[in-house]
């Protein structure tokens, strides 16, 4: 089934993008004439190996890394995988203490706790009422044990953005990896690997307007890590598996897209993004915005609304039905049961405040026009939630 989404306002930007038409033009010819297997010698294979590495190094230069520091991976989860489980046993026997946030995606969290069953100490740092770690107490946190810190660059919630330069520099002092999670801050904030000293870093297409299907983990240069996947010694023997090549090769285009283009990319979601908050704040009483204000993704707003406290999801459905796509904070993922997100409480929303959040994520194809008729949507479903609620 495919869905008529033409007069849709889709808000959901974090959750994923629509593919940009450059991008698919991009990758057409890969799923068409160019179908080689890049290990291959004859032709079409040698071919398929050239366009991977003229990827690799479009995405290299987006972050100031090398080309041979890039591993394509089919997703930002698995790229974290590889992360984490790879450094946590390629480096076992320095250590067995790993340090993340408590506000992590789930790909980390769910990937630590699977660590400490197979032996390994995870610390989760807490976070304070707008998102932030407490550096002296990451300091403190860090023993002779430690092998790993992972931190994510930006929150896929609040939008929260870590200082990842002053966790990398601490990091590199104590003589620890470094890894982020930059899956939500690729291509609207700057990154540069060798002067933010990352050692690892995540990143992934479908956030991007690229296609699903690929990511890429950089590992800086004589990085200790172990594979997860063994097979036929794709990827430096890091990724065993016949590369994805129109996904890889699209998530190249859509990377050089947003470089390209990278001030007005900016520009234009802030202009919208400000242009919400300020409409929200004037015309919907008892709202509150969760995390930080200034230190945030360009396109993130996440509210909740003072009286209907624990109605994320009945907003959220009555705005579906408008033809507004948000997602909730209780609803982040279908696969959460329904839980509360860990992020909000985590800042200290309770259990019932945590369901009533809504997240609003804009990207390159919302308008001004959408960015106009959407609160007047919101207004008027906050006021039919109100007038049954309170
Ligand atoms: C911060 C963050 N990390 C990791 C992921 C997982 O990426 P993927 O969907 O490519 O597995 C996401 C996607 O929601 C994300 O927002």
């Amino acid at each position: 089934m495919s869905a008529n989404n033409t007069n849709r306002i889709y808000l959901d930007n974090a959750s994923t993008t629509r593919i940009d038409p450059r991008v698919l033009a991009e990758m057409m010819p890969y799923l068409t004439d160019d179908y080689g297997n890049a290990s291959s010698l004859h032709y079409l294979g040698t071919s398929a190996k050239q366009s991977i590495n003229k990827a690799r190094k479009t995405i290299s230069r987006c972050i100031n890394a090398k080309a041979e520091e890039i591993v394509f991976t089919s997703s930002g989860t698995e790229a974290n995988n590889l992360a984490l489980k790879g450094i946590a046993f390629a480096n076992r026997e320095k250590g067995n203490h790993i340090i993340v946030s408590a506000i992590e995606h789930d790909c980390i969290l769910n990937t630590c706790h699977w660590l400490e069953t197979q032996g390994f100490f995870i610390t989760y740092i807490p976070v304070d009422n707008t998102g932030f770690i407490d550096l002296d107490f990451l300091e403190k946190c860090i023993n002779k044990k430690t092998i790993l810190v992972s931190m994510m660059h930006a929150n896929n919630e609040i939008g929260t953005i870590n200082p990842i330069d002053k966790i990398g520099l601490l990091c590199k002092e104590r003589n620890v990896y470094f890894h982020t999670d930059a899956c939500q801050s690729f291509g609207k904030l700057p990154v540069d690997v060798v002067k933010e000293n990352i050692d690892l870093l995540t990143i992934n297409s479908h956030k991007i307007y690229g296609p699903k299907g690929a990511g890429a983990l950089y590992i800086k240069d004589k990085t200790n890590i172990q594979a997860l996947l063994h097979g036929g010694g794709q990827e430096n023997n890091l990724r065993s598996s016949t590369e994805n090549i129109p996904a890889i090769m699209g998530f190249a285009k859509a990377a050089e897209l947003c470089f390209d283009d990278f001030d007005n990319e900016v520009i234009h979601l802030l202009n919208l993004r400000n242009k919400i908050i300020k409409r929200l704040s004037k015309d919907i009483e008892g709202i509150y915005f969760n995390g930080d204000l200034s230190q945030r993704l360009p396109n993130n707003i996440n509210f909740c609304i003072k009286g209907l406290e624990g109605e994320g999801i009945r907003l959220l459905l009555l705005m579906d039905e408008d033809g507004v796509d948000l997602s909730a904070g209780s609803a982040c993922s279908s696969n959460s049961g329904g839980n509360p997100s860990h992020v909000l409480q985590a800042i200290g929303l309770n259990q019932f405040e945590a369901r009533g959040s809504v997240r609003i994520s804009l990207g390159r194809f919302n308008t001004q026009e959408e960015t106009d008729i959407f609160p007047d949507i919101l207004i008027n479903n906050i006021k039919k939630l109100k007038s049954i609620f309170s």
